[in-house]
């Protein structure tokens, strides 16, 4: 498998922290009370065939498997560069017959028009050569099948997330060249326009984009496992963690409000959807 330094280093951090991106957004919940990834299987919902890219340890994955008002997936298959994500989805039952394949959204080892939907939550984003993703992902729909993600936005409003910014931005400054993270991804696709420009030669029609704000609040001890499971934090070593976690947690009981209640937090991410236009089909093939 021909790999990036980003790629190297996304595979040693979830080596270490398999389940990281479920456990910091599984709770966190949009104004109309759905997780990010419930509102990512409501876009696919009515698809028979589904693939998940860069699908962790499968929490997407199980949500389509099950269903919702008896909308499952019939097949749901999953792509990841982490063996350890995997083998945590492979515990699920419900994903007992599902497909999971370690290896890169660049080079799927699916048939052309093998499913009807393409998923990805939380990982478009820190993909390289993002242009080769969406020639894959055009080439394993079927005409007008649909692509749809949820992209990292950022953090949302004066809360825990900006002061935990805040604080580690000095701290990742003291990090030594050589432990610093490498570039991740492709800025672009975290913009409707930019977004466009990687899927539209791919033969995609336009993108629709919602941005859902989620809340991420609860107690300081919770609200540090959210933010802390960003990746620039695995580059800081012990003593400079544990000094980080001990200031944010004095800064996140700050924020609670009078009288308790969880500390406010919020982080934004964007939902996107394409669907795959015949009309440009020809483009696609010829690029893939
Ligand atoms: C932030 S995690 C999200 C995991 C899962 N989708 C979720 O939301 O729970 C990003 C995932 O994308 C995977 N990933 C990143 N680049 C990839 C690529 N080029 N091909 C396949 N997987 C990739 C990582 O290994 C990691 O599991």
């Amino acid at each position: 498998m021909v790999t990036t330094a980003g790629e190297a280093f996304l595979r040693g951090f979830h080596a270490e922290r398999p389940g990281v991106t479920g456990d910091a957004f599984g709770h966190g919940r949009s104004a109309d009370g759905r997780t990010g990834y419930e509102a990512l299987r409501d876009r696919v919902a009515g698809c028979r065939r589904v693939l998940d890219l860069g699908c962790g340890d499968g929490v997407l994955l199980r949500l389509l498997a099950v269903g919702d008002d008896g909308r499952r997936a019939e097949t749901v298959a999953g792509v990841d560069l982490s063996p350890e994500a995997l083998a945590l989805a492979r515990r699920r039952p419900e994903l007992a017959r599902a497909v999971l394949v370690e290896g890169r959204a660049q080079q799927l080892p699916f048939a052309a028009g093998a499913f009807d939907a393409c998923v990805s939550h939380m990982a478009l984003m820190l993909m390289d050569d993002v242009e080769r993703v969406a020639a894959e992902a055009a080439r394993v729909l079927a005409p007008g099948g649909l692509f749809a993600c949820v992209l990292g936005g950022g953090a949302a409003g004066g809360e825990a997330y900006e002061a935990f910014l805040r604080l580690l931005r000095p701290v990742l400054a003291a990090v030594p060249e050589e432990r610093r993270m490498p570039p991740l991804g492709d800025r672009r696709v975290r913009s409707r326009d930019g977004l466009d420009a990687v899927l539209g030669p791919a033969g995609f029609g336009p993108v629709e984009w919602e941005t859902l704000r989620i809340d991420l609040g609860g107690s300081p001890e919770e609200v540090w496992r959210s933010v802390s499971g960003i990746y620039d934090v695995r580059t800081l070593d012990g003593p400079a963690r544990a000094g980080l976690r001990a200031a944010f947690l004095a800064e996140a009981a700050a924020l609670a409000p009078p009288g308790g209640g969880p500390v406010p937090c919020a982080f934004d991410v964007h939902l996107a959807t394409a669907h795959l236009t015949t009309a440009r089909l020809a483009t696609a093939a010829g690029r893939g």
